[in-house]
C-alpha cells in the first residue's frame, strides 16, 4: 500500500478551510527567512500558498544572511506583541551567524506553531501537547488516515533531532508504541531496523534504507529530502526495492512533505482559536 501524504493532505486542508470558514476567525501565520536559501524560499512560499488556500492571512519577513541574531529577536519579539499574528514560522536552517536555540526560545510558545520551543516539546514529553512539530504531527495523521496501529507496535526511530526524530519517538510512545530511537552511533542499526513493524526514516542519506534491512510487512515512513547521482529527488528509502517487502511505504515526493504543511496550517488555526477563546493561556 502506498501511503499518499499528497492526498491526505488536501483531505485535511479541504476540512481544514470549512472549519476556519465556520469559525468566524481569521487566523494569521507570519513567517521569518534569513538569507537566501533556494530550498528554505521554496517552502515558505509553498506555507504562505498553503494559507492562501484555507483562508489564513499571512505576512513573510525577510532578513538577509548576514543579519545578527539580535536583529531575528527583535522580528521575533515584534511579532511575539503583535496582537493581530497568531503563528509565528522562523524557517530553518538559519545561517550560522544566527543562534538558533536562541530564536526558538524567543518565540511566544502560544505562536509556536513548529512547536519547537521548549515549553512545546516539554508539554509533549508529558504527554499533553498543545503544538506538536509538524512533521512527525503530519505522519501521525497518516497513520491514522490510513487506520495503521500504533498501540504494542514496535516502532523504530532512525534520527533525533528536535524538528523530527524525538518529538516523533514521543508522539509514537503517547500512542502506545514501544519506540527505539537509533542515531549515527547506534550499534547493530540494521538488526535494529529489521525489528521495526513501523520504521521511521530520518536520516538525509538517499536510498539509505535498503530492502534487506525492513521487516516484511512493515509500515515504512520515509522524512528524507535527497538528491540521487541523477540529480533526481528521492527519500531516505530505496523505495522500488523496499515496496516489494513493505506493507504500507510513503513516497517522496509525495508522501510526509505535503502533511509538514497541512498540519502547520492546522496548528495556525489552533493557534487563533486558542487566543480567542482562551486569552492566551498557552502563551
Ligand atoms: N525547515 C525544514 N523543515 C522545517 C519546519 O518544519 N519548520 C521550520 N521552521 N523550518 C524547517
Amino acid at each position: 500500500m502506498i501511503l499518499d501524504g499528497k492526498a491526505v493532505s488536501e483531505k485535511r486542508l479541504e476540512l481544514l478551510k470549512e472549519k476556519i470558514d465556520e469559525s468566524g476567525l481569521y487566523p494569521r501565520l507570519a513567517t521569518i527567512i534569513v538569507g537566501e536559501d533556494p530550498g528554505s524560499k521554496l517552502y515558505v512560499r509553498m506555507k504562505h500558498r498553503a494559507c492562501e488556500r484555507v483562508g489564513i492571512g499571512s505576512v513573510g519577513i525577510e532578513l538577509p544572511e548576514d543579519a545578527s541574531t539580535e536583529r531575528v529577536l527583535e522580528a521575533v519579539a515584534r511579532l511575539n506583541n503583535d496582537p493581530d499574528i497568531d503563528g509565528i514560522l522562523v524557517q530553518l536552517p538559519l545561517p550560522s551567524g544566527v543562534d538558533t536555540t536562541r530564536i526558538i526560545d524567543a518565540v511566544a510558545p502560544g505562536k509556536d506553531v513548529d512547536g519547537f520551543h521548549p515549553y512545546n516539546l516539554g508539554r509533549l514529553l508529558a504527554g499533553n501537547p498543545i503544538f506538536a512539530p509538524c512533521t512527525p504531527q503530519g505522519i501521525m495523521t497518516i497513520l491514522d488516515e490510513y487506520r495503521i496501529p500504533t498501540e504494542g507496535q514496535r516502532a523504530v526511530v532512525i534520527g533525533r533531532s528536535i524538528d523530527v526524530g524525538r518529538p516523533m519517538a514521543v508522539l509514537l510512545l503517547n500512542a502506545d508504541a514501544t519506540v527505539t530511537i537509533c542515531h549515527s552511533k547506534t550499534k547493530n542499526l540494521e538488526d535494529e531496523m529489521r525489528g521495526a513493524d513501523i520504521l521511521i526514516s530520518a536520516v538525509g542519506k538517499a536510498k539509505f534504507v535498503r530492502p534487506n534491512m525492513v521487516k516484511e510487512g512493515a509500515t515504512i515512513i520515509d522524512v528524507g529530502i535527497n538528491y540521487d547521482e541523477q540529480g533526481k529527488l528521492c527519500g531516505d528509502v530505496d523505495f522500488e526495492g523496499v515496496r516489494e517487502r513493505a506493507g504500507a511505504i510513503t513516497p517522496v515526493p509525495g508522501g510526509v512533505g505535503p502533511m509538514t504543511i497541512a498540519t502547520l496550517m492546522e496548528n495556525t488555526f489552533r493557534a487563533a482559536r486558542l487566543r480567542s477563546c482562551c486569552n492566551d493561556t498557552a502563551r
